[in-house]
């Protein structure tokens, strides 16, 4: 099979997104083949079947033409997107790894991929827990979780904690990593499904959360799930939520800007009008990209392993089957369509 050129199957970014995407701004494409083995002289390269595909919010922002990237450069039309994945091994011209060799990294939307920088490609070498969750609680949103919690909020037991999209791949993990802490935690989320706790997926989840249709002022709201105010806030979403979250903060409070998916799809984004509770309340507001943190990788590994072989932490996921269904289960992505963290099942582990 390893000299075989066969049909690659693609999923193909059509043309740069404003506003929400939608599914028909990417389509699948059967028209590219791909060599299982890898051209001469192509040292350092891999080829990979990929075998899970995250649909991270992230991939939005990269839908849309960016002049001057700072952090994230656009997606080329007419190609295949790209992103975090799972996969395995077919060939590698890599000293660092062999066929059948399972990884976590940056891959294409597509049955095989030609990688030729590994930088930020990583081994797996724990098989005993779901191959899936090196998409998510043991990728990069787990170690996204893992940073922005305790490195940018500096936890301490017993103080109250926020966290916005609270049953996202990213959330999940911050509320029950601020749990496990001791911390009073609460969270927000879209859906009456995510909320409730009877949700047999949600056992080991066990924050309270409130839904946001149901509130009509989000000030409200917080004032009545913290009415001491707020420590942390984990800040999914950014927007209208993170200025209501402003007036609640406590002195000395801190807020992990990890994300701002409310503002994605805005052009021009919102407005933030609490600002001045910064300098009030002498509020530390933090930005931080993931990536920064990958050195601390092996100890997030070693942290969040036995809690998840001890059932101390859940992790919900959902998964779609086939690459066709990738275009659909990203856009559900913006409109909270998800239950945890979505990933795309593109072939059977064996
Ligand atoms: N800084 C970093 O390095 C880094 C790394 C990874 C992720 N992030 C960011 O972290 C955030 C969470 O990522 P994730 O991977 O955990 O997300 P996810 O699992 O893909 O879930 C996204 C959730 O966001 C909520 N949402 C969607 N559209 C929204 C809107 N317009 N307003 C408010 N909420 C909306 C929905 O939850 P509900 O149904 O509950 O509303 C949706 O399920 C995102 O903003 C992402 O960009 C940042």
């Amino acid at each position: 099979m390893a000299g075989e050129e066969i049909r690659n199957t693609q999923v193909i970014f059509r043309d740069y997104v404003s506003g929400f995407p939608k599914e028909s701004d990417m389509y699948i494409s059967t028209s590219a083949t791909i060599k299982l083995k890898l051209p001469e002289g192509s040292t350092g390269s891999l080829v990979l079947k990929n075998l899970y595909l995250a649909c991270d919010p992230y991939l939005r922002i990269r839908m849309q033409r960016i002049e001057n990237p700072i952090v994230f450069t656009s997606f080329t039309p007419g190609s295949a997107l790209n992103g975090y994945g799972v996969g395995k091994v077919v060939e590698s011209g890599h000293p660092d790894f062999k066929q059948g060799d399972l990884v976590w990294g940056t891959t294409g939307f597509e049955e095989y991929s030609l990688i030729t920088e590994t930088a930020q490609l990583f081994k797996i070498h724990h098989t005993d827990v779901p191959l899936s969750y090196y998409t998510g609680i043991l990728g990069m949103p787990g170690m996204t979780a893992y940073a922005g919690f305790y490195e940018v909020c500096s936890p301490k037991k017993g103080e109250y904690v926020f966290v916005s999209a609270a049953f996202s791949a990213v959330g999940q993990l911050v509320g029950q990593f601020a749990k496990l802490m001791g911390c009073y935690v609460v969270g927000s989320a879209g859906s009456k499904e995510k909320v409730s706790h009877n949700h047999p997926q949600y056992a080991c989840i066990i924050f309270k959360c409130f839904q946001l249709q149901e509130e009509q002022d989000w000030d409200a709201a917080l004032r009545r799930y913290f009415p001491e105010g707020i420590d942390i806030y984990f800040d999914n979403v950014g927007g209208k939520m993170l200025d209501a979250v402003l007036l609640n903060m406590r002195f000395h409070g801190r807020v992990s800007v990890c994300g701002m998916i409310s503002q994605y799809n805005r052009d021009p984004p919102e407005g933030i009008t609490n600002m001045i509770n910064v300098i009030f309340k002498r509020i530390r507001v933090e930005g931080f990209a993931t990536f920064d943190y990958y050195h601390l990788y092996p100890n997030f590994l070693e942290f969040v392993l036995p809690l998840v072989r001890e059932g101390k932490i859940a992790y919900v996921e959902d998964i779609a089957q086939g690459l066709e269904s990738a275009p659909a289960a990203l856009v559900g992505v913006y409109s909270g369509r998800n239950v945890g963290k979505q990933v795309v099942a593109v072939a059977p582990e064996s």
